[in-house]
């Protein structure tokens, strides 16, 4: 049985299939009822381009922390002059709002109970990368999409960014000659870092929700300083409780690339390494904390077919040594390198005689994405019952990659998967770590 199967199997067997129809585009003018859970940075991105579609009303706004959400409505206000409903808890807003569209942009854990209650409840779904913060939660993920038969669709805005689609097909037409090795990397410059005080969450926040199924940590942070100053906001990342670091974050990115140009799903043979020599011990007392994710990771995939992709992060040190950027991947062929990044494009260096080859980057404000493209792709599949281009079930196949990465580096050996089965292979230590206990009385989904 493959995976595909194994999916579709699960779902039949255990799912009544509910036949809600999709929304058809027949009614000129329609907007269709769209709700924002998590209304940070780049909740709020996505919901600008749901706003500039022209087809979405934003009827309801959910965060923890009453600041964002404010801020958020009365941006909506200023720029529809709806007055959305706002929320604390999105289990009452989907209960109460019924809404046709569902964003989540929540920090990484919270993605997988929200995504399964909003499609049960009959909304399509766009949901962040990484999809889940385990790998069993994404095949849960996958699962209940297709059974409540929704679009679901992840930010991996790449899959529909005009220059990562004319590098897929240079690439494509064989213009590389043979692709022996693939390397994916993110580096950028840092150093040490100093423990953070734990204090009191602030008024506005509700922490314990926040937390929500995963852990409840002692609060630090500073909202004056999203990128150094404790779990909330942005900073989540950088807490295994919560994200899982870089590789979680920017990897699932370059590695879905990666899958998406060479049609690969989920490796075989996965091996990590990596640390924290640069930013120290991981601090987590009753007064202080530190991050806990690695300052550098080394991830080697290997998969069916023979493919063999590595990753890269450093935390330190930058990338200035070479002219290509501080992010992306190259693919290594017999006739030359491509350089597939961000900012600068993707750039072709032949291996023997004749010219660089470059092409631009074609990105959005603010922040260069490409989420204008992704949110159309996304309509056009609710309306035709298409799959979009990034599909639930591909992302899960990145994110699924990316966690087995994280998986090997806690174990600190290799480790053999077979997708098939969703399991590693003779392997129960490893097996107990594809799903984590939630906390209170919050269900781990099940598949
Ligand atoms: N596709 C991309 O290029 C891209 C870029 C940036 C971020 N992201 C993803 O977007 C997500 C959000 O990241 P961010 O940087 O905007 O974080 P952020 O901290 O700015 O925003 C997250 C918001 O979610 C809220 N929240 C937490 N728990 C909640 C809950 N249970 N219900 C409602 N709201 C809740 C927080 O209070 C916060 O306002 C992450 O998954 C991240 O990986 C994707």
């Amino acid at each position: 049985m493959n995976r595909r199967e194994f999916i579709k199997n699960t779902v039949l067997a255990t799912a009544a299939i509910s036949a809600i129809p999709y929304i058809k585009a027949d009614s000129p003018g329609k907007k269709y009822k769209t709700a924002l859970v998590g209304c940070g940075w780049w909740g709020n991105n996505i919901l600008g381009e749901a706003i500039a579609s022209g087809e979405c009303k934003i009827v309801a706004l959910c965060d923890v922390d009453q600041r964002f959400l404010t801020s958020t409505e009365a941006r909506v206000k200023d720029l529809t002059g709806d007055t959305p409903k706002t929320y604390g808890d999105y289990r009452e807003l989907l209960e109460k709002e019924k809404p046709e569209i569902v964003i989540i942009a929540t920090p990484d854990h919270w993605h997988p109970l929200i995504f399964i209650d909003a499609v049960k409840h009959g909304a399509h779904v766009y949901v962040e990368k990484p999809i889940s913060h385990t790998v069993l939660e994404g095949a849960a993920m996958v699962k209940a999409a297709r059974a409540a038969d929704r679009v679901a669709v992840a930010g991996t805005h790449r899959r529909v960014s005009p220059h990562n689609i004319s590098a897929r097909e240079f690439i494509r037409s064989g213009k590389l000659g043979k692709i022996g090795l693939v390397k994916a990397f993110v580096n950028y410059a840092g150093g040490p870092e100093k423990p953070l005080k734990n204090i009191e969450p602030p008024k506005e926040l509700d922490w314990d929700m926040w937390c929500g199924p995963a852990p409840l940590r002692p609060y630090a942070g500073d909202i004056k300083n999203p990128w150094g100053g404790g779990p909330h906001p942005r900073g989540f990342r950088s807490y295994l409780d919560f994200a899982n670091g870089q590789l979680g974050d920017w990897g699932v990115h370059w590695i879905d690339q990666i899958q998406w140009i060479l049609d690969l799903t989920q490796p075989k043979r996965i091996f990590s390494m990596g640390g924290r020599p640069v930013r120290g011990p991981v601090i987590l007392t009753d007064t202080e904390q530190t991050t806990d994710v690695p300052d550098h990771q080394i991830v080697t995939w290997e998969y069916e077919n023979g493919t063999q992709v590595y990753w890269e992060h450093r935390l330190f040190a930058g990338n200035n040594q070479e002219k290509s950027e501080n992010v992306g991947c190259y693919f290594y062929g017999t006739e030359g390198v491509l350089h597939l990044g961000w900012l600068n494009g993707w750039t072709f260096y032949p291996a023997w005689r004749g010219d660089v080859i470059k092409q631009g980057s074609q990105l959005h404000q603010p922040d260069d994405q490409n989420i204008k493209e992704n949110w159309a792709n996304f309509l056009e599949c609710i309306k035709t019952g298409k799959r979009p281009e990034s599909d639930i079930e591909a992302i899960y196949n990145a994110t699924a990659s990316c966690l087995l990465g994280m998986l090997s580096l806690k174990l600190g050996r290799a480790v053999n998967w077979d997708e098939s089965k969703c399991a590693f292979i003779n392997d129960p230590e490893a097996d107990a770590l594809l799903k984590r206990k939630y906390r209170g009385s919050w269900e781990y989904p099940t598949i």
